[in-house]
């Protein structure tokens, strides 16, 4: 099993503010328990100076809060509630890539899976944390089916400002398989984007490619030249299907492989030209894989909680380190997912240069864990998120604005950016 060496870089103790701000703060957690400010994002902005707006694979998002794609967003009443909730975007659950016959050479992952067990888990670092079990799998409908979802979700999510994205699985090479059926890539990308094109007209498509961490779990995954292989050519595939139309996000997983592995992937997508070979954004990064862990009759299962945030920070971390200056301000944009359950630790991410923060876990745990009680899910999660008043991220953004200096009208994206360009000095500061 991998070594955990925990992140050095950590926002430690109660965030610093002035008293009238932490006053504030206090106030509006409590008044909003009954009902987020709408629309949300001008009221923090009148309210504390801070301009919620943020990127996505280069597309504008009013919030960097979204829900990471899996079992709470593979219906449209879910997908209407975040709208109506607040949220920034949305990643659909995975659909398994098919081509024009309808064959699925990933299909081993388009089955029917519901269980879901929410549990407490401690971390190796004795940390407290909450993880999702169950038995991992795709969009077990037709594809035309999808379709429709994705088009009634893209309707949904206008209405209120929320970008909604696909995600899907497409045939990777295994075992003795020296080659890659780009019909798969072809078929199921041009009807996606016909259903986007539809609603959306000309704006490129955001698309995430998910490399599930079950696949860790996969005989196509024990070899790491076969990794970097699937890395180097999957956002090729993917944008040759519709050039120009497509921007690609890779959704890199947790291999069972050490942290240098991690870096060498993250390094990998770098060094690719920058012309249709290279992804246009990253998401970093889907949960651990735990061989032995039993669930049901299944043995090897994903999990998260701190340890997957511990993991992510820490090779996000090194990495930015092992970076010259001009380098790292050529990264390619960077959403962030794994165990963000806090704004302390959304700020961490965003300290390492993620704009934007998807969760699926938060969206999952008991009422008990939030203090808003009335609402959906997805609200009493922005609500925790954002207003707590030394976990919320409206406090650690005002605490780091402060720290840094940063000017009053810089927007999230911004903050992010800069948080890139100044990797050195954030760390100087903060370790
Ligand atoms: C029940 C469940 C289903 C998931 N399904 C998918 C999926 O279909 N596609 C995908 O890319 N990620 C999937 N994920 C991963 C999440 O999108 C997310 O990246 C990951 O759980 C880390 O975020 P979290 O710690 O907030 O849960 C799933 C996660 C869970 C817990």
């Amino acid at each position: 099993m991998w070594e955990l060496l925990p992140p050095r870089v950590r926002l430690i103790g109660a965030p610093c503010l002035s008293e009238h701000i932490a006053r504030q703060i206090a106030q509006d957690v409590e008044r909003f328990c009954n009902g987020l400010p709408r629309p949300l994002e001008a009221y923090i902005l009148a309210t504390y100076g801070i301009d919620l707006a943020s990127e996505y694979a280069g597309l504008r998002v009013k919030n960097p809060f979204g829900k990471a794609s899996g079992q709470l967003s593979l219906a449209t009443h879910q997908i209407e509630r975040d709208a109506a909730a607040g949220l920034g975007f949305v990643i659909l659950k995975t659909v398994i890539a098919q081509d024009s016959s309808g064959e699925q050479s990933m299909r081993e992952w388009a089955i029917h899976e519901t269980r879901m067990l929410v549990e407490p888990i401690r971390g190796r670092m004795a940390e407290e944390g909450w993880t999702v079990t169950w038995k991992g799998r795709g969009w077990f409908d037709t594809f035309a089916a999808y379709r429709h979802f994705f088009a009634e979700s893209i309707g949904a999510g206008q209405a209120a400002d929320m970008l909604v994205v696909p995600s899907v699985k497409y045939h990777l090479p295994g075992g003795q398989e020296t080659f890659w059926k780009e019909e798969e890539y072809s078929f199921t990308t041009l009807r996606l984007l016909e259903t986007w094109i539809e609603a959306c007209g000309n704006q490129p498509m955001p698309l995430e490619k998910d490399f599930s961490p079950t696949l860790a779990g996969d005989e196509r995954a024990t070899q790491q030249a076969r990794i970097g292989e699937w890395l180097k050519a999957v956002p090729g595939l993917i944008h040759r299907a519709a050039p120009g139309k497509v921007r690609v996000g890779l959704k890199i997983f947790n291999t069972l492989f050490e942290d240098d592995f991690q870096l060498h992937m993250l390094d990998s997508v770098h060094r690719a030209r920058p012309d249709e070979d290279r992804a246009d954004f990253l998401v970093y990064a889907n949960r651990l894989f735990d061989p032995a862990k039993k669930f049901e009759d299944k043995v090897g299962v994903a999990y998260g909680g701190p340890d997957l945030s511990d993991r992510n920070l820490a090779v996000l971390e090194k990495f930015l380190s092992s970076r010259s200056n001009a380098d790292r301000l050529g990264e390619l944009p960077l959403s962030a997912t794994g165990d963000i359950h806090s704004g302390r630790i959304a700020a961490e991410y965003l300290l390492r240069g993620a704009s934007t923060l998807q969760m699926h876990t938060i969206f999952q745990l008991p009422n008990g864990q939030f203090s808003m009680q009335t609402g959906s899910k997805t609200e009493k999660a922005l609500h925790h998120l954002l207003f707590h008043p030394q976990e919320g991220l409206i406090a650690w953004l005002l605490d780091l604005k402060q720290r840094f200096g940063w000017e009053q009208a810089m927007n999230v994206h911004q903050m992010a950016e800069w948080c890139r360009k100044n990797w050195k000095n954030a760390v100087e500061e903060l370790s």
